[in-house]
């Protein structure tokens, strides 16, 4: 895995705050993996697990635990459909079926089996996620790291036009 050094530099600081256990520094470095790399990769995990003096399977477990870590690469702009209660009765379902439509993503790939999908071109993907804390604005989702509230299903296109 091709770590720049300044990202191994900062992961270097973050471990000295966890003089006790290094192994507690994992999420944070897993963040910072997933936010250069968009992913994690194989790779990343035992990148991470050699770092930290683990095992891979002890890394991987916690990518596995965490619905926030992704581990195939997403498309240029990545989606999340909120599916929790609130959001899944105030229409999440039909907003992803609006979002798929509108990137050309078949539905049928946004399943346990393809946690996430990605349009042809590549410029989008999408998953659902589980509650993004913004219940009484329902439906939510998230475009990278930008939020949107009350997205109806027909709002979809609208807010895919922001990141042409
Ligand atoms: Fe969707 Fe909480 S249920 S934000």
């Amino acid at each position: 895995l091709e770590v720049p050094t300044e990202l191994e530099a900062k992961m270097d600081e973050v471990i000295t705050h966890y003089p006790v256990s290094k192994r507690s520094a994992v999420l944070p470095l897993l963040h910072l993996i997933q936010h250069h790399f968009r992913y994690i990769s194989d790779e990343a995990v035992n990148w991470v697990a050699q770092k930290l003096s683990l095992e891979p399977i002890q890394v991987l477990e916690v990518v596995t635990f965490y619905p926030g870590f992704r581990q195939t690469a997403p498309g240029k702009y990545h989606v999340r459909v909120c599916r929790t209660l609130s959001c899944a009765m105030a229409g999440s379902y039909e907003l992803m079926e609006s979002f798929c439509k509108e990137a050309n993503i078949d539905r049928s790939h946004v399943d346990h089996h393809h946690p996430i999908a990605v349009s042809p071109d590549g410029k989008y993907s999408i998953e659902f996620a589980e509650c993004l804390a913004s219940c009484g604005f329902a439906p939510v989702c998230m475009v990278e790291d930008d939020f949107f509230e009350g997205i109806t299903p027909d709002k979809a296109p609208e807010v895919l036009a922001r990141y042409e």
